[in-house]
Parts: structure tokens; C-alpha cells; sequence
């Protein structure tokens, strides 16, 4: 039976990666939910978002990369899934996830497991990395190489929208 690491994953992070390796660790099916959060205002689209959490994660071999759109728990439920794996910082992300883990299992009995995440990653947000790189920060030791490039020519691309990053 998989089970789904779901996330909104803008962009994917080594923070993600590290959670994903050692979920796949563990279980030998693992569907990572690339979610569209109508909450967030996102920086790379769901298509770019999947591309680039399949390009991080080619090395898992258990691992499949799909979008998640509607409700997680019934992405859930058509994936033959009953199990969430969710990375926690720390306590403000438990109370969030906790309240998450309460709602899904509510909703469609889908139980949450909450593996912490490696201590040099704790302080790690996608949040912060668009931040850093938009103020023109070098994000390369946070994120997969892949990521790095590509949020490079996606924010030279938002800059000048009528330009392709290879215009020169
Ligand atoms: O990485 P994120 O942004 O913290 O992930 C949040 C995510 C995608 C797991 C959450 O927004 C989600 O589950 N979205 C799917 C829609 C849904 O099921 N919402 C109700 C949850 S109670």
C-alpha cells in the first residue's frame, strides 16, 4: 500500500528531499502531492512544480510524482493510500499539522505520520528560499541543483515577462 508526502512544493527544497528519502526508507511505495494551494501565491505553476520535484527525486526509485488537485484525502483514497507522511520543523508546524492530521482522518480516516526533520534543515521554508533568491540571494545549498537554475531563469523571466531568460 503507497503512502503520499503531499505538499505545495514552491519549489521543492532539500528540506522535501531529505523527508521524501527517508519516508521511501521506510515504505516501499511513496506518491509525493504536489498540491495547488489557493492560499499561496505561488511562483512556479503545478506543472513546473512536479517537473521539478520529479527531476529532485529521479533517484527513488519508489517514488512517483503527481499532481494533487481537490481534497488530499480523496487523492488519497483513489491511490489505494490510508497513510500521510508529513515533515515537522518544529512546534509550530506540529500544531499546523496536527490540526491537518485531525481534519483528514476526519474526513476519510487517513492516518498522519509526522517524521521530524533533519536538524540542519529546521529553519528551511520554500518560503524563504523564493524570498532569498527574489533579493537576489544564492539559494544553491538549500535547494536540488535543478531548482537552483530553474528559480534563477523563472525570476529573471517575472522581471521582464516578455523576455525568454536566453534573450540575452
Ligand atoms: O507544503 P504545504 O503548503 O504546507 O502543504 C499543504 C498541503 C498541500 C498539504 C495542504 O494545503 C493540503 O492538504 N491541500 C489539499 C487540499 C485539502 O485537502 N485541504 C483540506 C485539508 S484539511
Amino acid at each position: 500500500m503507497p503512502v503520499v508526502c503531499p505538499g505545495s512544493f514552491d519549489p521543492i527544497t532539500l528540506g522535501h528531499v531529505d523527508v521524501i528519502e527517508r519516508t521511501a526508507a521506510c515504505f516501499d511505495e511513496v506518491i509525493v502531492g504536489v498540491a495547488q494551494n489557493s492560499a499561496k501565491n505561488h511562483l512556479f505553476t503545478p506543472q513546473e512544480r512536479v517537473e521539478l520535484a520529479k527531476a529532485a527525486l529521479a533517484h527513488l526509485p519508489g517514488v512517483k510524482v503527481e499532481a494533487l488537485t481537490g481534497l488530499l484525502v480523496d487523492f488519497c483514497v483513489a491511490h489505494g493510500a490510508r497513510i500521510l507522511v508529513k515533515g515537522v520543523r518544529g512546534a509550530g508546524d506540529f500544531e499546523y499539522e496536527t490540526d491537518m492530521a485531525q481534519w483528514n482522518r476526519s474526513l476519510k480516516d487517513i492516518e498522519t505520520l509526522l517524521l521530524p526533520t533533519a536538524p540542519e534543515w529546521s529553519y528551511l521554508s520554500s518560503t524563504k528560499v523564493r524570498e532569498v533568491a527574489t533579493l537576489g540571494g544564492d539559494v544553491r545549498e538549500y535547494v536540488p541543483a535543478v531548482v537552483a537554475e530553474r528559480i534563477v531563469a523563472k525570476l529573471a523571466l517575472v522581471a521582464s515577462p516578455g523576455k525568454e531568460p536566453s534573450d540575452g
